[in-house]
């Protein structure tokens, strides 16, 4: 599946930065949520946040097996003082494994799709879900999690990442 929107990595400015929050869920929001979800599948990603495409937006779509959402100006309310740990990956960090530790149980607060605001209390996976992409939203990554001997193990694979990103578009001129 083709999509308009392009993925951007570890290093990449926009995936550091605090998205702002959308407010009211409109048209127009709709339309690039459809967009998101269809980028989520193409990237075969289970979840995806609006700054992981270089958006401005809080706005996370994710799909953990029973079919896609969308979650817009999330707010964690509560978290549970048990903690889980769990192995995550990320699209803007390819090759990239993280355990992380996380509150279990999360209540949050954000608008769905049509513009409904919604509590409501999740664990197990769908509390990891949001976790890592209202992270995302926050400008924050996995890696910013890792043991030092996981940032070690990953060194070369983030200096790629992030020469990616700095290294000028080919021009049409070829010096070798
Ligand atoms: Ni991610």
């Amino acid at each position: 599946m083709a999509t308009a929107l392009k993925l951007r990595y570890y290093g990449d400015p926009c995936l550091r930065k605090a998205a702002k929050a959308v407010k009211n869920v409109g048209l127009a929001e709709r339309m690039l949520i459809r967009e998101m979800i269809e980028a989520m599948y193409a990237f075969d990603g289970s979840g995806l946040a609006a700054t992981q495409v270089g958006l401005d937006l809080q706005i996370f779509v994710a799909d953990d097996g029973d079919g896609p959402y969308a979650v817009i100006d999330p707010e964690i309310v509560k978290k549970s003082s048990e903690q889980s740990k769990m192995e995550e990956g990320c699209l803007s960090l390819p090759k990239i494994k993280v355990n992380v530790k996380r509150p279990a149980t999360i209540k949050v607060k954000y608008l769905d799709d049509n513009n409904v605001m919604v509590e409501k209390e999740f664990s197990g996976l769908k509390a990891r879900i949001f976790q890592h992409e209202i992270d995302h939203l926050e400008g924050r990554m996995i890696i910013d999690y890792a043991s030092k001997e996981d940032r070690e193990k990953y060194k070369d694979q983030l200096t790629k990442l992030s020469d990616l990103f700095q290294k000028p578009k080919p021009s049409g001129k070829k010096n070798g």
